[in-house]
């Protein structure tokens, strides 16, 4: 392999979690497209993994950049798209290899920038609407609403008739939502009338078992996530609510469409209008430890991107 690029990569002392480092090029299987990076997005899930990386992981799922080198065996897009791809890892780089199966054209409507932050939020959103299937109608009460995932459920699943009830921390993260289709926004998760048919969690703590209890006897819990490190407690013998509930937890991985399909029709939705990314904060990527530590503390609403140069 020959060396010559820049990466972000995670630190194995305390302090900073990352730092550059010069590293090998990626040497592209047959079925890999090599992608110039321009800018890539940070997920909450990969700065878990960041406080204790194991051997040899380099960070990096969601990258949008422009093709520098196809696939040999023909598949994916030629020399000079504009891309978003959803790579495993390695991501957080100059350049990156990334299966033909993982990646989506962009228009030149759409900015590297926005097209960073859809795939694993936007791809979470999308399944999570495939998984609950139809939800014209329905009452849903969605946790952590004010990261990537939530921005994009909500619009996702106000255009398909869903009445979304979003439970998030501030009036001006409520504002936003509401503005995406949100009909309600609570602070807490006891607040506001009536019961739910479909609740949704990713904060964990006893806030899964709160929104349990908000449901209507027969309702869906769907657990997709633990923003606050604390696995989640239920009670059974609080009869208040979901007394009866089907409790599902969703990985979005475990999916039968192609992550370049999905990718597809999320580029598709931001081209027509439909789908708008939430940019919370964009910054170079020589920011990139201040910029984690704003996503920890919680002072990042919607994604957080970092431009490659
Ligand atoms: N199951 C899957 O396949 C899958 C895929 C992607 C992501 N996830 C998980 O889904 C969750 C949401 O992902 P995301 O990318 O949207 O995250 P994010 O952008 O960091 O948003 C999480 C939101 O949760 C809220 N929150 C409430 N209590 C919190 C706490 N104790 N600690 C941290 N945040 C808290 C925060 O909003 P407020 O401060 O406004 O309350 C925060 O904006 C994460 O846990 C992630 O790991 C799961």
């Amino acid at each position: 392999m020959i060396a010559g690029m820049k990466a972000l990569i995670p630190t194995e002392t305390s302090g900073p979690l990352v730092a550059f480092a010069e590293i090998d090029e990626p040497q592209p299987l047959r079925d890999q497209a090599l992608v110039a990076v321009e800018a890539f997005s940070i997920n909450r899930g990969e700065t878990f993994q960041l406080e204790s990386p194991t051997a040899g992981w380099r960070p990096g799922k969601d990258v949008a950049g422009t093709v520098v080198r196809a696939a040999d065996d023909g598949s994916g897009p030629v020399v000079g798209t504009r891309v978003v791809a959803h790579p495993p890892a390695a991501g957080w780089a100059e350049r990156v290899a990334v299966s033909s199966l993982s990646i989506a054209a962009l228009s030149d409507e759409v900015s590297f920038e926005e097209a960073a932050a859809l795939p694993l939020a936007g791809l979470t959103a999308l399944r999570l609407l495939r998984a609950l299937g139809s939800i014209s109608s329905r009452r849903i009460l969605l946790t952590g609403a004010s990261g990537g995932v939530g921005h994009y459920f909500v619009e996702l699943a106000a255009a398909q008739g869903a009445s979304v009830t979003v439970v998030t921390r501030s009036a001006e993260r409520a504002r936003r939502l509401r503005a995406l289709g949100a009909v309600d926004a609570l602070t807490d998760v006891s607040e506001g009338e009536g019961q739910f048919d479909i609740g949704l969690d990713s904060v964990g703590g006893d806030l899964t078992g709160r929104v349990l209890t908000r449901l209507h006897a027969d309702g869906t819990l769907v657990w997709f996530g633990q923003a606050g490190m604390v696995p989640p407690t239920l009670d059974f013998f609080d009869w208040s609510g979901g007394t009866n509930a089907t409790i599902r937890k969703f990985d979005y991985s475990d999916n039968p469409v192609p992550d370049a399909a999905d990718l597809t029709t999320l580029v598709r939705l931001v081209e027509n209008g439909h789908l708008h990314p939430e940019l919370g904060l964009v910054e170079n990527w020589s920011a990139a430890n201040d910029a984690i530590e704003s996503l920890l503390a919680r002072q990042i609403r919607g994604n957080l991107v970092l431009r490659v140069q």
